[in-house]
This record gives C-alpha cells, structure tokens and sequence, in this order.
C-alpha cells in the first residue's frame, strides 16, 4: 500500500543544493542538439571539442532557464562513452549535483561505501577554479559533485561560449528539473533506496507497489527519495509481476539495463508549455478522452479551463497539499527507453501517483504497437 511520508529522517553529511546538470552519450551531439534546441526550445551554451583543444570527445551545454543538458559524443572508440553507447544507446549517464566542496562529498560517500568514478579535482584557469568528482550509482549512470561557485568563465574549463544559427520555435517556458527517475531490476529498488539512504543520507518520501499502480498485464513498484531541502528528488522503479511484460521491463531490455527513465521539468504554465511544445513536434502519450469525465469528480476544483486541459491532454491529480498538472512524451529515441515529463505544481509534492492507471493503459497501448506487450 502507498506510503507517503513528508518527515526528514535522512542525515545532511554534506549539503546538496540542487541538481547541476544532466549529462548524456549521444551517437551524434550536433543533431540531438539541433532536435533539444528546436522541440525542447533549449538554448546554446558553451562547447568543447577539437576546436578548443579537447581531441577524444565533443560536448555541447544547453541551457533552458536554472536548467542545463550536456550532449557529449566521443570522437573515438576508445572513449569509454563508445562502449556505454553500444549498451545503452542514446541517454543520460550523469546526474550531476551542485555542492559545496567536490572533495568533501566524494570522501563522505566513499567512507559510506560509494564507489569512486572520477576522483576530485580541482582545475584552475585564468577563470577560476573548478572542482569536480564523480561517484556509481544505478547501471552505467554515475552522479557527478560539482563545485563552480568560483568559477566566472563559461561553463567549466576547456568550454567556449557555443554560437549556433537561431532555430525558430515557440517558447516552452520550462524552468528547471523537478525530479529523476531511475528505472533497475526487479528486487534492486530497496537496494538502491537503501544506497541513496546511506550515502546521500536521503530520507524516503514516497512508496507504492502493485496494489497501488497496476493493469490487467503489468505493475511497477516505486519509491521516492529525496534531499532535505526538496530539490532533488528520485524516485526508483522496478517491475512488479503482470501477466505480459511491464513498461519498466521493457525499458529494462532495451537499455541493457538499470538507467534513466525520465526527466521531469518544472513549469509554472503548463497550458503555455503544452502549447508550445506540441507546436515545436514534441509526441506526448495519448490520453483516453475517457480521462476526463470524471477528472473534475476526481481533483475537484482547479484554476485551469478544463476543456482546454482535455483539447491538450494534460493529466491532473490531487493530494492533501494540493494539485499538480503533468503529461510525459513518448519515448526520445528509437530505443524506447528515455523521456521526458512535464510538470507543474500548485501545492502537491507528489508524482501524479493517481494518474499513473490511466497513463499505464496508454503506455501499454503503445507497447502493444511496438509488440513487446
Ligand atoms: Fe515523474
């Protein structure tokens, strides 16, 4: 049964501010730019490649508001990214943090029993000094501390300002990452609650099984972690047993395992947002019209127009603290493996646990498509 806990029982060993980034493997940085730029409405940032000295790989920062995505290709294979890209295919392998101290939060989470990636390093330049240390966390995915607060230059060292020719779009207003959601094998989520418990010092938020979030064929189990302060928030998912394959199992088998499932960024005008990125050719997952006959019955009053919510096919859901408004793409790839979420909340801190029945009957619908149902 769902379990929802508003209480800090983590433990701060070092502060965690935010997340900092997002940081991909991409077989081809400069068109997935082009198609964040132009459906996502994410703008150039800063750039690093053989035109700034960097030999083994390109990487190209975009920034949206207080939200930045980093695309890197490598330029060989020897890179390890090569090898992470034949696994995994296109997707995110760092969620960086931003932090105090790169090296304080690296030795804390090792003396915890992390798994080192990256060790600390400081690297100064005419602009500053930059620190960064990289720790494992679920498959192939590390987590990065980042620490540029005195770093005046763009981005990091080895980075130039990116120009690129302008890309019309419509503005997606979208703000910043509100959450991150993980997707690892079945009976591994209580592992890596307890990993994000001990390490982090994280306290559990939220939780739910199959009784809670099922259809006839699949079910996903989930948890949330999260950071004292909010920002950071993570739920994890894992299979539950179905009749037919799970859309986590799914994922699962075409990642190669444990990775990232979604992105979920903030907006403060979902129907503006919505508006925009249907314009720009973002796919959303259908919404039964069904949904919406008894959603007022369901959410009771809300402030948005409710058929203009059903022409976009906005999905809403309550809690005790309030409402939120939220809709997911299709998967970004030909691997169906990663996607993005839009959300906007008046009050509720959850993750539209109400919705995720009818969301779960539309995401099969599309599984069946792809015959893996
Ligand atoms: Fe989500």
């Amino acid at each position: 049964m769902a379990y929802i806990s508003t209480e800090w029982k983590g433990t701060e060993y070092f502060p965690i501010h935010d997340f900092h980034h997002v940081e991909y493997f991409v077989g081809n940085a400069k068109q997935a730019v082009h198609f964040y730029r132009s459906a996502f409405g994410f703008e150039p940032h800063a750039y690093c490649g053989p035109e700034t000295g960097e030999r083994e790989k390109v990487s190209y920062v975009l920034k949206k508001n207080k939200q930045f995505f980093v695309f890197t290709t490598p330029l060989s294979s020897n890179h390890r990214g090569s090898n992470w890209l034949k696994n995994h295919g296109d997707g995110i392998y760092d969620i960086a943090f931003s932090v105090d101290c790169d090296k304080t939060a690296y030795d804390s989470c090792l003396s915890r029993g992390a798994k080192g990636v990256i060790e600390p390093e400081l690297i100064k330049d005419n602009k500053g000094e930059y620190g960064r240390s990289s720790i494992e966390t679920y498959g192939d995915t590390i987590h990065s501390f980042i620490h540029d607060a005195n770093y005046k230059g763009v981005w990091a060292p080895g980075f130039e300002p990116l120009r690129l020719s302008r890309i019309p779009n419509q503005d997606t207003a979208l703000i910043a990452i509100d959450h991150i959601v993980g997707n690892v094998e079945e009976g591994k989520m209580d592992e890596w609650r307890e990993f994000y418990e001990t390490i982090f010092g994280f306290t559990t938020f939220v939780r739910f099984d199959e009784s809670d979030i099922s259809t006839q064929y699949s079910a996903l189990k989930s948890i949330v972690v999260r950071s004292k302060n909010w920002k950071v928030k993570m739920p994890i998912n894992e299979p539950a047993n179905g009749i037919k394959k799970s859309q986590i199992e799914e994922y699962l088998d075409f990642n190669e395992g444990p990775g990232v499932q979604h992105v979920a960024i903030l907006t403060n005008d979902i129907i503006k947002s919505i508006t925009a990125l249907r314009a720009n050719g973002v796919d959303f997952l259908d919404v039964p019209d069904t949904y919406y006959d008894d959603l007022e019955e369901r959410v009771g009053p809300i402030d948005e127009d409710m058929e203009k919510l059903k022409q976009l096919k906005i999905l809403v859901d309550r809690d005790e603290e309030g409402y939120l408004l939220q809709l997911f793409t299709k998967p970004l790839e030909d691997r169906p493996t990663l996607f993005i979420e839009i959300i906007q909340r008046k009050g509720s801190r959850g993750f539209g646990q109400g919705n995720f029945q009818a969301l779960f009957e539309s995401i099969e619908r599309e599984q069946a498509l792809r015959g893996n149902l």
